[in-house]
C-alpha cells in the first residue's frame, strides 16, 4: 500500500522510498491546474516572465522555439546524419536517457512538480507538452501551465539532446573549429571549453521549505574545491575525453572530444552504455596490503575530480571482501565498507552522515583476517539506488550497480 504523498521524501530531485517512522494525516495534496491559452506569442512570453522569477536551475535550459538555421531539423537523428559516431556515442549516454530513465518516470508520477525536473531533464521548451506561467499561492507541486502548441514528443524521449547543448537563439554554437567545414552558420562560444554549460545543471542547490524535498547537486561546487581544478582539469577534459577522427562523415581529422559522457558506469538500460574501458575509469584506486593477521585495503579517490561518489545523494561505492581457504570454500564472515551520504528526510531533510572520498583523498581501512583464509576476494563497485527502493519504485531488473575492481590476494606463501 502507498502512504501519502508527503511522507515520501525527494533527495536530489528524486522521490525517496522509505516511510518515515510517523506518517502525517495526509493534507489536500497541491495539484497543477491548466489555463487557457491567450495565443502562443502570449503563452511564451507569460512562462519567460514566470522563469525569470525563479531560480536559475528551475528555469529551461533553450526558451527558444525558432528552427535551426542552416539544419532541417533538430532531432539527434537529424545531426547524426552527419556528425555519425558522435550520435552513436551520446545514443548511449545516460543524458539521452534523461527523460525515458525507468527511474525518472516512476517518480515524476508522484508530484506535480514535474515542471522542476523537465528543465534539466528535458531542458528545451519544445521538449515540453506544457509550460508553466506561475504557481497557485506560489506552490512548486501547483504549477499553472499552459498547453505547448509546438511540443515535440520526440524530441522529448531524446532527453539531454544535441539542441539541448548547442542551439542558443536558433543557432548552433559550440567550441570554435578553425577553418570550419559545416553547411550550418555556427556561433564560438567560450563555455564549451569550460564547466560553464555542466555546471548549469550539475550544480544545485534549492531546498522546497515545508514540501520533505531537496534538489542537491553539488558536482560543481566540489569540482571547484579539487586539486584537479588547480590544475586546469574539468568536466569537459575528464568526461570528454580526446579523440582524432573527423567531426562530420567525409571531414577532415581533427582533434576532438567524444560525448559518452561516462561517469558512474552504470547503464540506465542492461547493453546500454560506453565501452567499459572509455574515460573516465572508475575513480576509486585499490590497494591491498598484507600484514601480520590484518588486511589493509588503501583506497583513494584518484580519478574523480569531485566527491566519490557525487551527483545524486543515494548514491555510494562498495567495498567487499571475502576470504575463502585453499580448496575455494569461503572461511569467516564477508566483510562490507561504504562511502556515501545518509540522508533523513522527515520532519525536514537532513544530511546524518558523509563518508566520501574527497578528491585525492587517501585511507586506510583495515580487515582482520580469519583463521585457516588462504585467498581474499577484493571487489569495488558503484550503486546508484539500494534493493529497498528499487522495489518500491517497481524497477524489476532496472541496473542499479556496476562492478568496478576485483583482485584476488594471496595470503600466505605457496
Ligand atoms: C538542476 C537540474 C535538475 C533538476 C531540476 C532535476 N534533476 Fe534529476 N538529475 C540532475 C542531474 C545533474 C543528475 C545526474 C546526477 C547523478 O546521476 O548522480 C540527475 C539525475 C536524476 C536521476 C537519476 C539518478 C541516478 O542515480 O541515476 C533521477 C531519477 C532524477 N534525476 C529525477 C529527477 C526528478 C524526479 C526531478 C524533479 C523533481 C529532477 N530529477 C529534477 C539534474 C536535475
Ligand atoms: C551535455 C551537453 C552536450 C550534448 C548533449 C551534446 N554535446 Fe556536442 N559538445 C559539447 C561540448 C561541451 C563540446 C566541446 C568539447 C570541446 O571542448 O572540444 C561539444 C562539441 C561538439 C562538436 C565539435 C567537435 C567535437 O567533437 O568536439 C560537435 C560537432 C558536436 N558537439 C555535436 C553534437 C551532436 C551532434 C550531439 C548530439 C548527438 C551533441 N553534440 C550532444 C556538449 C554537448
Ligand atoms: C549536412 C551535414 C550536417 C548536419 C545535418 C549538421 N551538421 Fe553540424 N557540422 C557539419 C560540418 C561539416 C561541420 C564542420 C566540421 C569540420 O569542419 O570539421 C559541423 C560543425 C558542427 C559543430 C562545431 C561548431 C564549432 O565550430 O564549434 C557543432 C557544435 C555542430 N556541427 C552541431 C550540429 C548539431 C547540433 C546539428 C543538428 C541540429 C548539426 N550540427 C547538424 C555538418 C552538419
Ligand atoms: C540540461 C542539464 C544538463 C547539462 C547541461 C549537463 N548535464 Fe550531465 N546529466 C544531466 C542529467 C539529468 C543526468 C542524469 C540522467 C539520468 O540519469 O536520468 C546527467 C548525467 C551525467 C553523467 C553520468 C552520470 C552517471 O553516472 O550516469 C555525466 C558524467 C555527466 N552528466 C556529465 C556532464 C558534463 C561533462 C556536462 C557538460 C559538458 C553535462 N553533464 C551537462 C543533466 C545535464
Ligand atoms: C579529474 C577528472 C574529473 C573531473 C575534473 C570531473 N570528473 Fe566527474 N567523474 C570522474 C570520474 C573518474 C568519475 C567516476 C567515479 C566513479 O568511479 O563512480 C566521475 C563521475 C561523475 C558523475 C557520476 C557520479 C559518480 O560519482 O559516479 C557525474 C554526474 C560527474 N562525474 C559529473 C562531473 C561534472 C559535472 C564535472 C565538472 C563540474 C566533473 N564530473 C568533473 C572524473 C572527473
Amino acid at each position: 500500500m502507498r502512504t501519502s504523498i508527503l511522507a515520501l521524501l525527494l533527495p536530489a530531485c528524486g522521490w525517496f522510498s522509505n516511510p518515515p517512522a510517523a506518517p502525517p494525516a495526509e493534507p489536500p495534496k497541491p495539484a497543477p491546474v491548466m489555463r487557457e491559452s491567450h495565443g502562443t506569442e502570449q503563452d511564451l512570453a507569460d512562462t519567460l516572465a514566470f522563469f525569470a522569477t525563479r531560480p536559475q536551475e528551475e528555469t529551461a535550459l533553450v526558451p527558444g522555439l525558432g528552427p535551426v538555421e542552416g539544419v532541417g531539423g533538430r532531432s539527434a537523428e537529424v545531426c547524426g546524419s552527419c556528425h555519425q559516431a558522435i550520435y552513436e556515442e551520446w545514443q548511449v549516454s545516460t543524458h539521452r536517457h534523461a527523460w525515458n530513465d525507468p527511474q525518472f518516470q516512476k517518480e515524476i508520477t508522484k508530484s506535480g512538480n514535474t515542471w522542476l525536473c523537465r528543465n534539466c531533464h528535458t531542458p528545451t521548451l519544445l521538449q515540453q507538452p506544457v509550460w508553466p506561467v506561475g504557481l497557485v499561492d506560489g506552490d512548486v507541486e501547483a504549477p499553472i501551465l499552459v498547453d505547448n502548441p509546438g511540443y515535440d514528443p520526440e524530441l522529448m524521449d531524446q532527453g539531454i539532446t544535441c539542441v539541448a547543448c548547442h542551439v542558443r537563439d536558433g543557432q548552433i554554437h559550440g567550441p570554435g573549429l578553425p577553418d570550419s567545414t559545416a553547411p550550418h552558420p555556427v556561433q564560438t562560444d567560450p563555455q564549451y571549453r569550460s564547466a560553464a554549460l555542466c555546471e548549469r545543471c550539475h550544480q544545485a542547490e534549492q531546498t522546497y521549505p515545508g514540501k520533505g524535498f531537496v534538489c542537491t547537486f553539488t558536482t560543481g561546487k566540489e569540482w571547484r574545491a579539487s586539486p584537479q581544478h588547480e590544475d586546469g582539469e574539468t568536466c569537459v577534459t575528464c568526461h570528454m575525453p580526446a579523440v582524432e577522427r573527423p567531426v562530420a562523415v567525409g571531414g577532415p581529422v581533427r582533434e576532438v572530444r567524444r560525448h559518452w559522457f561516462k561517469g558512474s558506469g552504470i547503464p540506465k538500460f542492461a547493453g546500454q552504455a560506453p565501452p567499459d574501458d572509455a574515460p573516465p575509469g572508475p575513480g576509486l584506486a585499490l590497494e591491498p596490503v598484507v600484514g601480520e593477521g590484518i588486511l589493509t585495503l588503501k583506497v583513494r579517490n584518484e580519478g574523480a575530480g569531485h566527491m566519490l561518489p557525487s551527483g545524486d545523494v543515494e548514491r555510494w561505492v562498495q567495498l567487499d571482501v571475502r576470504f575463502v581457504d585453499g580448496a575455494g570454500d569461503a572461511v569467516g564472515e564477508p566483510w562490507q565498507h561504504r562511502f556515501g551520504q545518509v540522508w533523513e528526510w522527515w520532519p525536514e531533510p537532513r544530511r546524518k552522515s558523509d563518508n566520501r572520498l574527497a578528491p585525492k583523498e587517501e585511507r586506510a581501512l583495515e580487515v582482520v583476517i580469519p583463521q585457516g583464509a588462504q585467498v581474499a576476494v577484493v571487489e569495488a563497485s558503484n550503486h546508484r539506488m539500494s534493493a529497498e527502493t528499487a522495489s518500491y519504485h517497481e524497477l524489476g531488473d532496472y541496473p542499479r550497480s556496476v562492478r568496478t575492481h576485483r583482485l584476488e590476494v594471496p595470503l600466505s606463501g605457496p
